[in-house]
């Protein structure tokens, strides 16, 4: 996978134009209304994230393409959307590389757990270790609200299933690996001094 990066979009502009053709070749939208959508792409989230396919000459082609939208129920959690690899390029594993990276930027951003939703990908992102869990909402508080003043009429159902993942925080190796090297060197120092005392003991015994 050397040759394709994972980049945000907002800190690679000129991919944009790539970018809302490959997610309109998917589900088709105004040009207008999907660049619109991708400008908001920073930071803080939303973000945009694109895998770039590195062609050789300094040629990168844009391969492929998710969202990462905030939940503001949820602020040490992250929802991602829009997922999408050009069709001439999946099932090579792409899907996977982009999902996987997108984690490590995730955890990056301090967040911890990823919620997604599928109508028929399901088996995809179980593979990534995805579970299935209740739904949820990345609208905030003002929907829920507007819901309960609209509804005793139940939702209609949806072919939706939500999933979620948690994140493992990255171990921090190298605090472990110090420890250890301090350990050994406690355990080294006083077998030191053990054989010092060993042999001054033999020496003082043969005096004796
Ligand atoms: C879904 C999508 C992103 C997967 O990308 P991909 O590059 O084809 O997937 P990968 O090659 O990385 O597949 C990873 C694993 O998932 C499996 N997989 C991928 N798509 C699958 C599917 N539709 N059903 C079952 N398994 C699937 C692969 O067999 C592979 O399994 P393995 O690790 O055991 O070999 C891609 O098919 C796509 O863009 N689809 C159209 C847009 C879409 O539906 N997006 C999802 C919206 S929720």
């Amino acid at each position: 996978m050397d040759d394709f990066d994972v980049l945000p979009l907002h800190r690679n502009k000129h991919f944009t134009k790539q970018c809302c053709d490959l997610i309109n070749s998917e589900w088709p939208r105004s040009e207008t209304a999907r660049l619109y959508s991708l400008e908001n792409s920073c930071d803080t989230l939303p973000t945009s994230l694109v895998l770039v396919k590195n062609d050789g000459n300094n040629c990168k082609t844009v391969i492929g393409h998710l969202k990462l939208t905030p939940i503001p129920s949820m602020p040490d959690s992250v929802f991602v959307e829009t997922v999408v690899i050009k069709t001439n390029q999946r099932g090579l594993g792409l899907g996977k590389h982009l999902m996987y990276k997108s984690e490590e930027y995730i955890k990056t951003l301090g967040l911890k757990t990823v919620y997604l939703s599928t109508i028929d990908k399901k088996e995809f992102y179980l593979k990534l270790g995805y579970v299935g869990c209740q739904s949820i909402s990345i609208y905030g508080s003002f929907s829920s609200a507007v819901n309960k003043l609209t509804t005793n009429i139940p939702p209609p159902p949806s072919k939706k299933q939500y999933m979620k993942k948690k994140l493992i925080p990255k171990i921090k190796i190298n605090v472990r690996y110090q420890n250890c090297q301090s350990s050994l060197k406690t355990i080294a120092r006083s077998l030191r001094n053990r054989r010092l005392l060993d042999r001054t003991r033999d020496r003082l015994n043969k005096k004796n």
